[in-house]
């Protein structure tokens, strides 16, 4: 065959490849969907995956309110908003005659904070995603934003850029970043004007809401966006709908940002991307909506008080239960910590994340990517929550029995069927009784050769 001949071909191959590339460019364009600002096209956007194969996350609460860090986030409400009277008495014990608020702002110092630190943190507690606040309800922000003239952490407080700093530090270990945003501001005048007039004036939203939203996800392009502070006005106030269909039509992370349901007055639970419905929620069968569980390692407060006991922490077994039954239940747990103001996290959140850490070393398989069974919850002498993944089915149980032989009675045998348990490298033996309950001999090694202390998988292959 002759040169040009081979030349020509090898050009016409070229000229194929390109055409058809295009026409798949064409396509793919073609037929990606634009969406309307209304619930109904919103709704339909698919969630992107990575979200529920995350499944475990850990909440920042971090503002001025660690400054007081007393009562909790809420301080300058209960303080100001309601005037309780053990927050005025604590204004008075503490501080001299006069003290506002913003005095709280430049003792917001995060001298200490180094971004990498907390980011391994989380990184050995097996987070796959970070939610920080970026601005609580008392309106500071822990970015330079534009709009929220000297109440913010550039012009007070640390100088510093805190949701970049974290951001950064987050991306580095491969940990998806989650932007908290509180929809109002309880003492911002325009706000206060707009709830005057019903929420149909917008002074606030076209003044401070939206161009923050927009700011943070032109400057962060966050992975999620935590919506909160809506319950006092309607979507059409906020103007959710609009930015929404910016965000998943227009916006640099459309492909792959999740946002959650607080957008508007009985938006929660209804509308959105995943549900959180109310905060520390907790569904009892498995719902048919993607949904997430935020809570708080402290039971009485999101943001670090100084006033924390030890009964209101939640214990090892409380935390690692509850990332089972929510997971099981085909949800996310989000788990929060509050920092000082000097930006460290006091050892008892970091031993309670490390536990879940630990525990999801040896048993993340059974979490991270799994889909809820076909049955999620057995409950008889100990309390079993499944989860599942492809053919494999895993059985976490939360107590050992006495008997050391773990009764499950969902699953059905065959004859490829194969036991282990998650960290114990041999098969265990099993049999069926008279009813085909399944009976599993459990290892009968000392407690400190389980690989665990509590909630032990069992992975069962070749079951029904
Ligand atoms: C809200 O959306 C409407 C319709 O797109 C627009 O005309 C209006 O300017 C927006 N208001 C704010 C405050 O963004
Ligand atoms: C929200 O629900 C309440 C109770 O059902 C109702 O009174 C209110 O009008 C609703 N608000 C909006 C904005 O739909
Ligand atoms: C619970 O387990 C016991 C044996 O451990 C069995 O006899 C009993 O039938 C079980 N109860 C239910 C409701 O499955």
């Amino acid at each position: 065959m002759g040169e040009p001949l081979w030349r020509l071909r090898l050009l016409l191959q070229l000229v194929l490849a390109a055409v058809s590339v295009t026409s798949v460019l064409a396509r793919g364009a073609g037929s990606r969907r634009r969406y309307t600002p209304d619930w109904q096209s919103l709704d339909a956007r698919p969630l992107p995956a990575w979200f529920d194969e995350a499944k475990f996350g850990v909440f920042v609460h971090w503002g001025v309110f660690s400054v007081p860090a007393w009562g909790s986030e809420w301080f300058w409400w209960h303080w100001k908003g309601e005037a309780l009277p053990q927050y005025q008495q604590f204004m008075s014990d503490n501080y001299p005659p006069g003290f506002s608020y913003a005095d709280f702002g430049p003792q917001f110092s995060a001298r200490f904070f180094n971004a990498d630190h907390w980011a391994d943190l989380f990184l050995a507690a097996g987070a796959k995603y970070v939610v920080l606040t970026t601005k609580h309800h008392e309106g500071f922000t822990n970015w330079p934003s534009p709009v929220s003239w000297n109440w913010n952490s550039m012009d007070v407080g640390p100088h510093r850029d805190l949701v970049d700093e974290l951001g950064t530090a987050i991306r580095k270990r491969h940990i998806r970043y989650g932007l908290y945003h509180s929809l109002l501001e309880w003492f911002h005048p325009l706000y206060i004007l707009d709830k005057k007039n019903n929420c149909k004036t917008q002074h606030f939203v076209s003044a401070k809401t939206m161009p923050e939203l927009y700011d943070l996800v032109n400057r962060y392009k966050p992975d999620l966006l935590w919506s909160d502070g809506e319950w006092e006005c309607p979507d059409s106030y906020w103007n959710s709908t609009e930015f929404l269909s910016w965000l998943y039509n227009d916006s640099p992370v459309k492909d792959e940002v999740v946002v959650n349901d607080r957008w508007g007055q009985n938006c929660s639970c209804h509308h959105g991307g995943y549900y959180n419905c109310q905060d520390k929620f907790k569904p009892q069968t498995l719902p048919d909506h993607k949904w997430e569980m935020c809570t708080s390692i402290d039971k009485l407060s999101w943001g670090y008080r100084r006033n924390m006991v030890m009964p209101n922490v939640a214990s090892d077994v409380e935390i690692i239960s509850e990332l089972v039954q929510t997971v099981s239940l085909g949800g996310n747990y989000l788990l929060n910590i509050g920092p000082t103001k000097d930006g460290l996290i006091v050892p008892i959140f970091q031993e309670r994340l490390l536990a879940v850490g630990k525990w999801l070393s040896i048993n993340g398989e059974a979490i991270y990517a799994s889909k809820p069974w076909r049955v999620q919850l057995e409950k008889n002498t100990t309390s079993v929550w499944y989860t599942s993944k492809e053919s494999v089915v895993y059985a976490i149980f939360l107590h050992w029995p006495e008997s050391g032989i773990l009764r499950l009675e969902t699953p059905k045998t065959t004859s490829t069927t194969q036991i282990t348990m998650l960290g114990i490298q041999k098969d265990l033996k099993w049999s069926t009784d008279p009813s085909e309950v399944l009976l599993i001999n459990l290892p009968q090694v000392p407690p400190s050769a389980l690989p665990v202390p509590f909630a032990w998988t069992i992975k069962l292959t070749g079951v029904e």
